[in-house]
């Protein structure tokens, strides 16, 4: 099939960043995925939050970080004593990639392809919100945002700083601590508060 390009040159708003991405087939992704999934939160938020892509509960509600990590994200958020309402929430791309297991759609992580790919309409995303600052949640969202591989367990906690000078807060996105083991999970969680609370000094 022949690339389509649906990218507009101007996009004025949240609601058409999601009809175009809905339409978008630059990448493979978004046939087989049931609709886009961009960030929400409100404009101006001083704080962006970024991860890789929506999951599979996303991509069936259409709303980021709804499902088993968006809930631990919402409890961290909630002990690092952010207010999920007062940040905008997004992913570095905008279709759920997954990989058919009998009737199971198991997650697949997108390719450095795929991501350059959705990068524009991340880009389109945040110069609509105009954060101040913004916190990228593992490594696909880390690479999308500074432009080059973060090292994250090294950077976690640091700010990098993007070509155009916006500030990237490193910290690991929610899944991987769910796939810690138990006795590792608590002193996992309260390092990844640390890191938000850390971000939040835009929230000040
Ligand atoms: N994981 C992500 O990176 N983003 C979501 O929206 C949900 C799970």
């Amino acid at each position: 099939d022949p690339v389509v390009t649906v990218h507009a040159d101007h996009i004025h708003s949240l609601a058409e960043l999601k009809a175009a991405t809905m339409r978008c087939r630059e990448c493979p992704i978004g046939e087989f995925a049931t609709q886009s999934v961009t960030g929400e939160g409100r404009l101006h938020a001083p704080l962006m939050l970024v991860g890789e892509q929506p999951g599979e509960q996303e991509d069936l509600r259409g709303h980021p970080f709804v499902g088993p990590a968006g809930q631990l994200l919402d409890r961290a958020l909630a002990a690092a004593g952010i207010d999920r309402e007062a940040v905008f929430v997004s992913n570095a791309v905008k279709h759920f990639k997954f990989e058919l297991r009998g009737q199971r759609r198991i997650h697949k992580s997108p390719t450095q392809r795929e991501q350059a790919a959705c990068q524009h309409w991340l880009e389109d995303e945040i110069a609509l919100v105009q954060p101040q600052a913004l916190v990228a949640l593992g490594a696909t969202a880390a690479r999308a945002l500074v432009g080059h591989a973060v090292p994250v367990m090294a950077e976690r906690g640091h700010w990098l700083e993007r070509e155009d000078g916006l500030r990237v807060l490193i910290t690991l996105h929610p899944s991987a601590l769910l796939r810690l083991q138990a006795d590792e999970r608590e002193a996992a969680f309260a390092a990844f508060v640390q890191d938000l609370k850390k971000a939040s000094v835009v929230l000040a």
